[in-house]
């Protein structure tokens, strides 16, 4: 980062939570189950058996929670909303006390200055639709559509951001490809169908957006976890799979939403698990929005595997590199080359880093209550200092959210592995900022100057 370079004054400085990950009491006030409660009840399914039944209990400290981050000068918080609270079959009957949760946040939030982001599906879909097929079936979009016209009714004069889905291929790939996410299925053929619908409901939200109020106030995006892939060697099959690699994480998205059209990759993927769609769906794929959400965390180093179907794809350890407690790779300059790319491939839409974060081992917090994290300081540090070099080479990066703000239910990792520059005692409820807290205050009201220090 230059010393010459300074941030914009209204860059959005932010951390990022969801709904399952932080809330606790599910079932609370007539909510309805979502697939990720029933699959942290299903033994077996993550580790040591955690739920999200308690969590970090925001759905009850929401209040202080907030003051919290009022004290780390958050300008921004990125939360996502529980469809089964708002609708608890999903579709028809209005729950008005998981409504009024969501409401009494978001005032909260602006009572202290801080703008809501709120995401409207971050994978915790109303169990009662899973059993009509979830994402498989087709009418998902018009189930979507409807849940999004009630949170726009009720939430719309309010939120200045919206996304609709957080992440759809990790929905399609963890959740129906690999089965290790809720619903837990692993099903070559049903994979690309919970893409192409994802996409679907994605583009009937925001066509609903746009019919509503909520425009007058707000801007709409999605959101996508990026990962460069980078070949293990100049062969011609090495580069090939890497290229298949990033069609089907990177590109399986972004082309049909900003170009229109799948990949040439995702037919020799997928092979006669790749339908034909119809034509008319791409109309509402392709439903312009105001901005684009990147999740960052890593890269991949491909390389061909003819054993691992069906990307035929392996990914390369790099003994040399720090890695993370999820065994993600620690390497910023990929932040920098990913944001240059989504700008030179798909154009001039605003950017915004939505989720960027390591799990590191924490040390018990120590007796003056401080918990001392050094390699996610230095993480943070390395990827600020990788979003300020793509600003400075002509991105137009509008804000970052860490993630996460407070250690949370790590999907089927449960709680073995920390994220927070908050640090959550699940006993006691404790909170405890974290160094990364501290250094990431400083960064924020330093405007981003403190980011080497
Ligand atoms: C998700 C978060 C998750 C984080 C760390 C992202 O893919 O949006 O919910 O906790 O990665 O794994």
């Amino acid at each position: 980062m230059k010393d010459s370079f300074r941030f914009p004054n209204d860059f959005v400085w932010g951390a990022a939570t969801s709904a399952y990950q932080i809330e606790g009491y599910p079932l609370a006030d007539g909510a309805g189950p979502s697939i990720w409660h029933r699959f942290s009840h299903t033994p077996g399914l993550t580790e040591n058996g955690d739920t999200g039944d308690m969590a970090c209990e925001h759905y009850r400290r929401y209040a202080s929670d907030v003051v919290l981050m009022s004290e780390l000068g958050l300008k921004s918080y990125r939360f996502s909303i529980g469809w089964g609270r708002v609708l608890p079959d999903g579709i028809g009957r209005v729950n008005a006390k998981g409504v009024d949760f969501y409401s009494r946040l978001v005032d909260e939030l602006l009572e202290y200055g801080i703008a809501p982001n709120a995401t409207l599906y971050h994978w915790d879909l109303p169990a009662a639709l899973d059993d009509r097929g979830g994402w498989l079936n087709r009418d998902i979009a018009q189930w979507f559509a409807e849940y999004a016209s009630v949170v726009f009714d009720a939430l719309g004069d309010r939120i200045p951001m919206w996304s609709t889905i957080n992440e759809p291929w990790v929905v399609s790939d963890g959740g129906y490809l690999y089965g290790k996410l809720a619903p837990g299925h692993r099903i070559l053929f049903e994979a690309p169908i919970a893409s192409h619908n994802l996409l679907r409901a994605h583009g009937r939200a925001i066509e609903v957006f746009r019919a509503s109020n909520a425009a007058e106030y707000g801007r709409i995006g999605i959101v996508v976890n990026l990962e460069p892939k980078y070949p293990a060697t100049e062969s011609i099959e090495d580069l090939a799979a890497t290229a298949r690699a990033d069609a089907y994480m990177n590109r399986q998205y972004l082309d049909p939403l900003f170009l229109g059209r799948y990949p040439d990759e995702m037919k020799e993927i997928f092979g006669e698990a790749w339908p034909e769609w119809p034509a008319d769906d791409m109309n509402i794929i392709t439903q312009p929005f105001d901005f684009l959400g990147i999740n960052y965390y890593t890269r991949s180093v491909a390389h061909h595997n003819a054993e691992r179907e069906p990307l035929k794809v392996g990914g390369i350890h790099q003994e040399e590199s720090v890695h993370t407690e999820t065994g993600w790779e620690v390497y910023p300059a990929a932040l920098t080359r990913v944001l240059l790319w989504v700008k030179e491939r798909y154009g001039e839409i605003p950017l915004y880093i939505t989720e960027n974060g390591a799990a590191f081992y924490d040390p018990p917090v120590a007796a003056e209550r401080q918990v001392y994290d050094p390699l996610r300081v230095e993480y943070l540090r390395g990827h600020l200092s990788a979003a300020a070099e793509a600003m400075q080479q002509g991105v137009n990066l509008r804000g970052y959210y860490v993630w996460s703000l407070l250690d949370n239910f790590e999907w089927s990792h449960g709680y073995s592995r920390r994220f927070g520059i908050v640090h959550v005692n699940y006993e006691t409820q404790e909170r405890t900022i974290k160094s990364s807290g501290r250094y990431y205050s400083n960064v924020i009201k330093s405007n981003g100057a403190a980011i080497e220090r």
